[in-house]
């Protein structure tokens, strides 16, 4: 049976977040705990703030409740496989035994696109849309979730494609736009690029545009030509975590459990 609410905790660059999710409508429980990511993060560092939030957060929880974990990075059967952007010591850590172990119960350990794709086609923008939903989130990297009729298939590594001799995480993702001081206008000719590569190559019925950015879509949206829909995340901040809590509850909606 599926549980009703379940933890999700959300590993970010600058900040690790966690709540309980009613799994029904994907809505916190109580307000989401923040605990900043610390500078040099790794496996046993980011384990110790991952407990400290799910104790923090323990009154709202069943004890049996299911923990779901995510990270920036691929994630095979519990082992973070890459670490693109945060500590290199993550590569072939067990990530899931890690975090289990300092939680002191079984947990889920999934990739953050993957967790963010699920919440936003279960929840948020890709509710009610079948066949091939494409989230992306645009931050520090550019993470994506692949979901067909809302079931993941996972670790679609795609802000790596190499675009014009790039990485395009590098060009297109949000940090890019930062670090080189581009305005929306320079920067949403980079996205059409990126945008329009990935339809060429997967033809998807939906785009979802998520991570921090997509607060200010109507700057760079409405720019795109594309053959595929394409619309900003409902759930925002939130999708993460409530990904997470769902991938947890329900390992099924994971095209590999
Ligand atoms: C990583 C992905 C991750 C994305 C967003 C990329 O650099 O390779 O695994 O999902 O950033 O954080």
């Amino acid at each position: 049976m599926t549980a009703h609410v379940a933890l999700g905790i959300d590993i970010g660059g600058s900040g690790i977040k966690g709540a309980p999710i009613d799994l029904t409508t994907g809505q916190m429980i109580t307000e989401r705990v923040k605990i900043l990511t610390p500078a040099k993060s790794t496996p046993t560092a980011v384990a110790e703030i991952v407990a400290e939030i799910a104790r923090q957060v323990s009154g709202a929880l069943p004890d049996d409740a299911p923990v779901g974990v995510t990270i920036p990075g691929v994630v095979q059967h519990g082992v973070v496989r890459t670490a693109a952007n945060i500590d290199k010591s993550w590569i072939d850590a067990k990530g899931e035994k890690i975090f289990s172990e300092a939680l002191g119960r079984p947990c889920t350990l999934v990739n953050d696109a993957d967790a963010a794709g699920v919440a936003e086609t279960r929840w948020g923008a890709g509710k009610d849309h079948d066949g091939l939903v494409i989230t992306t989130t645009l931050g520090t990297g550019i993470g994506i979730a692949l979901t067909y009729n809302g079931v993941l298939i996972p670790n679609a590594e795609l802000g790596h494609l190499e675009i014009d001799g790039h990485d395009a995480e590098t060009r297109a993702a949000a940090s890019a736009r930062e670090r080189e001081g581009l305005n929306y206008k320079d920067w949403a000719k980079r996205l059409q690029r990126y945008y329009s590569t990935l339809e060429n190559l997967l033809w998807p019925d939906l785009f979802i545009v998520g991570g921090g950015v997509s607060r200010k879509s109507e700057k760079f949206l409405p720019r795109l030509s594309l053959r595929t829909p394409i619309v900003p995340a409902v759930l925002l901040n939130g999708a993460g975590i409530a990904g997470a809590a769902a991938l947890a509850a329900d390992p099924a909606a994971d095209g590999v459990a």
